[in-house]
């Protein structure tokens, strides 16, 4: 809740660094080759160090005093990459090392780094001029900007998800009701794609240190990173698919892991709910509406006097039987927890933090204390594990309690009463046993804390999967946490601006992301409420939350037209249940999120690069969320191919800009045309119910497509072990017969047995008759269908061939033949 005006007196002195200062890297002396796939070359007295990954991932060191600092990343989990082939050329005043894929011709007089496709061209250099250079501990780079090239990524950034023109500062600040032009947040990724006519590819700036990446504001043709020490060390992603690069970024710092089910369903907060009644109230609001909801949240007042891991005991009498009596009634429980802990000396935590040595301290060797919400505080040092390994153990009552969600919050961390608004940045961290300042752990203070976090509560739940929240991070944080957009404001601007900052954020390796809806500062009003509602069924994390001292904000404050919409609305998330956890179940296997830029799956559309308040959720759905107040219709642009308007089943040919209508009530909400999409019955919460029918819906594509579908038990690992359902469809289309394909079942989980209705949509006239596997299925009126019939139904008002069976697990074909 402070500002922080010192953060941006740095920021300016940084972006105002004089060049003349800087001493750029000369000339190539000579190389050698210590391993395979590891190229040394001389430069003066600095040395580069180039290692090959894989065809198209290389990683770039400079040691300008000739000196390697020992190798470590808080990010990098992938060190023990295959050995690929390579071949070496020295040309005149070239040294060139290629792969199948990728030529990083290393110019020598003096050293410049350029990367070259197969065909030759160029797909990104240092810019001639200046290239790596260094300034005491500075360091930086300066790479050519080609007229055309567009930026995005960069993790947590304010303002449009492109980034060319800008210049941004990585150290993770706490700055409430920031604006568009805020800059820096709460997170650190310093990962970016470079895309230009079509092709993408990547660079990650591994440093933790405070960093600046100059996208062409300085200058019109260069842009340029660097950090105020750490080293120049960065990975290049030769792409060229946006996909493939994320795909290879999050190989190398790793993926989120499966969330468990619940933690996609809706979820509730305030600052605060004050005590037990009103959190059973919040409870009783949902059910007895009927409003989907899974998790409500305790903010910092369930404490006595802020003290992590205490209940104030006055407003929170009994927790265990509160926690148990919500789950009872369907809500997991979660609570905030910020890392300071208050300097009372009668508090176990402090006490066992002091007898552990566990709290950071300054170069005296006495703890750094500084105040947060409970007064003055220490703070725990998690870059050493045995502190990870006490904080988890911390959770142990509340975990006992029945809590399940885990909120790590001012973790950047922010402290109120110093003029940095953090830690100094002499005092000393652990930083697994290399004792460094905190200016080198700063930017990984909050990702470090939700690692033990997550950690410690795996261990003390083992049977479920933990869900944890931080505001701060680092690069690869996602392995243990979801992310918010922190202390956002109820404003159009706000909403605007969220779809972008989720986009970038989920390009730049996290998938588990959302913002405050309906704003956190401020009071929405029923009309922009609901449209931040509407947006965040399509974030997959979908949580509503306020300040102090506002209005109630719940989904039924707005009189009950509006609460009509917002229960259809959460309606809808669970509906698309099945179809989010396949996507997030990708996400997490594969690195490529739920929400994605349209450049992403169609990076040959200019359009996209511009386009950051419409995007894909998954491969088959576009959301263009309404942004602006009383609209009530909505202009995007279609991508190429053919899209169904979710809410009509109407077909639009894609490859230009639409309108279609947006009603209150409604999200402009697409299907991809050739998408079979998995949807279920409505429940309160995830576990309410199995999914019974599982629906699918089927909307005809061009000749072929296919689509995968994922379950599990939603909360357990066993998953690991081969205890997940899962299975691809196919769908063949040709003027003879629609054709369905379920392919056999894959893996040992089996939900209970239930009924499978596949809902064929925009069927020209009814079919002679259905078959599946061969054989006629009988068809049945509509009105008399029930539970577990069998059979097939057209609805000529909405030309629609509805078929219901009872699931099987086997290869299982369904056609239907026109007349
Ligand atoms: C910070 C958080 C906010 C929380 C508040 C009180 O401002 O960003 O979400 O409600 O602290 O804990």
């Amino acid at each position: 809740m402070r500002r922080g005006c010192f953060i941006a007196v740095l920021m300016l002195v940084s972006a105002v660094t004089a060049y003349a200062q800087w001493q750029s890297v000369g000339d190539v002396a000579g190389f050698t080759t210590p391993r395979p796939g590891e190229f040394l070359i001389d430069a003066g007295a600095a040395k580069l160090r180039v290692n090959v990954l894989a065809a198209d991932v290389f990683r770039i060191r400079l040691a300008p005093s000739g000196r390697f600092t020992p190798d470590a990343s808080w990010a990098v989990i992938k060190t023990d990459w295959p050995q690929v082939e390579t071949s070496v050329r020295e040309d005149t005043g070239l040294l060139k090392i290629s792969t199948s894929d990728v030529t990083v011709e290393i110019r020598k007089h003096p050293l410049r780094i350029a990367f070259l496709d197969s065909r030759g061209i160029i797909i990104n250099q240092d810019d001639p001029r200046k290239g790596m250079a260094w300034n005491g501990d500075e360091v930086r780079v300066w790479k050519s900007m080609p007229g055309d090239e567009y930026y995005i990524g960069f993790g947590e950034k304010a303002g449009r998800m492109q980034r060319r023109g800008t210049h941004m500062t990585m150290w993770n600040s706490d700055i409430p009701a920031y604006g568009a032009d805020t800059d820096p947040l709460y997170e650190t990724i310093p990962f970016f794609y470079g895309i230009r006519n079509g092709r993408a590819y990547g660079i990650f700036f591994d440093n933790t240190f405070w960093s600046s990446f100059d996208m062409g504001k300085a200058s019109r043709d260069q842009y340029s990173f660097g950090a105020e020490g750490g080293g120049l060390d960065y990975y290049f992603f030769a792409g060229p698919a946006p996909q493939q690069v994320l795909s290879r970024f999050t190989e190398l710092v790793g993926r989120m892991p499966l969330p468990p089910l619940w933690s996609l369903g809706y979820q509730q907060c305030r600052w605060s709910y004050p005590n037990e009644a009103r959190v059973r109230e919040i409870a009783r609001g949902f059910r007895e509406r009927q409003i989907p909801c899974d998790v409500i949240y305790l903010d910092i007042d369930y404490m006595d006097g802020y003290r992590i891991f205490t209940w104030n005991r006055q407003n929170f009498p009994d927790p265990a039987r509160l926690v148990g009596d919500l789950r009872k009634d369907g809500f997991r429980t979660a609570v905030i927890v910020d890392p300071g802990i208050k300097a009372d000396t009668a508090y176990h935590a402090y006490r066992t933090g002091l007898a552990g040595s566990h709290f950071l301290k300054n170069p005296d060797g006495r703890p750094f204390i500084g105040k947060v919400w409970p007064g003055e505080c220490a703070f725990p040092d998690f870059s050493r594990a045995a502190t990870r390994t006490w904080w988890g153990e911390n959770f142990k009552a509340l975990a006992e309690a029945g809590v399940r969600g885990w909120w790590n919050d001012m973790n950047e961390p922010c402290v109120f009463d110093v003029p940095t608004k953090t830690i100094d940045l002499g005092v000393i961290h652990d930083d697994e046993g290399r004792k460094t300042p905190h200016s080198a752990n700063h930017n990984v203070y909050g990702m470090e804390m939700s690692r033990a976090t997550y950690e410690g509560v795996r261990a003390l739940v083992p049977g479920e999967r933990p869900f944890v929240l931080t505001r701060a991070s680092y690069a690869g944080g996602h392995r243990y946490s979801s992310a918010w957009t922190g202390d956002n404001i109820a404003s159009w601007e706000h909403l605007d601006m969220a779809i972008a900052m989720c986009l970038n954020l989920s390009v730049s390796g996290q998938p588990f992301v959302g913002t405050d809806i309906g704003g956190f500062f401020g009071y929405p009003g029923g009309e922009l409420f609901a449209r931040w509602l509407q947006f965040g069924v399509f974030t997959p994390l979908m949580r509503g939350h306020s300040v102090i001292n506002e209005k109630n904000k719940e989904p039924w404050e707005y009189g009950e037209e509006f609460t009509v919409i917002n229960r259809e609305t959460i309606n809808l998330r669970y509906r698309l249940q099945p179809y989010i956890y396949t996507v997030m179940e990708e996400a997490s296997a594969t690195g490529v999120p739920a929400m994605r830029p349209l450049l992403f799956a169609y990076p040959g559309d200019r359009n996209g690069i511009w386009n950051d308040n419409e995007f894909l959720f998954g491969e088959d759905l576009l959301v263009a969320p309404v942004v602006q107040a009383g609209a009530t219709t909505r202009s995007l642009r279609l991508p190429e191919g053919a899209w169904f308007y979710f809410w009509t089943n109407q077909r639009y040919e894609g490859g230009h800009d639409v309108t279609v209508p947006a009603p209150p009530e409604r999200i402009p909400l697409f299907v991809r045309a050739g998408a079979i999409l998995p949807t279920r019955q409505v429940v309160q919460h995830a576990d309410q119910a199995p999914i019974d029918p599982l629906t699918i819906t089927v909307y005809p594509g061009a000749l072929q497509s296919h689509s995968r579908y994922y379950e599990d038990d939603g909360l357990s690992f066993e998953f690991e072990k081969g205890a997940y359902f899962r299975r691809s469809t196919d769908q063949r289309n040709s003027p003879t017969a629609t054709t369905l394909t379920f392919g056999a079942v894959e893996g040992t989980y089996r939900p209970p047995r239930r009924d499978v209705v596949v809902r064929f949509v925009d069927v020209q006239g009814e079919p002679a008759s259905v078959e599946v596997d061969g054989s006629r299925l009988r068809s049945v009126a509509r009105s008399a269908a029930g539970k577990e019939t069998e059979g097939w139904w057209y609805d000529s008002g909405d030309r629609t061939v509805t078929v219901q069976l009872p699931e099987t697990t086997n290869e299982r074909r369904i056609r239907l033949l026109p007349k």
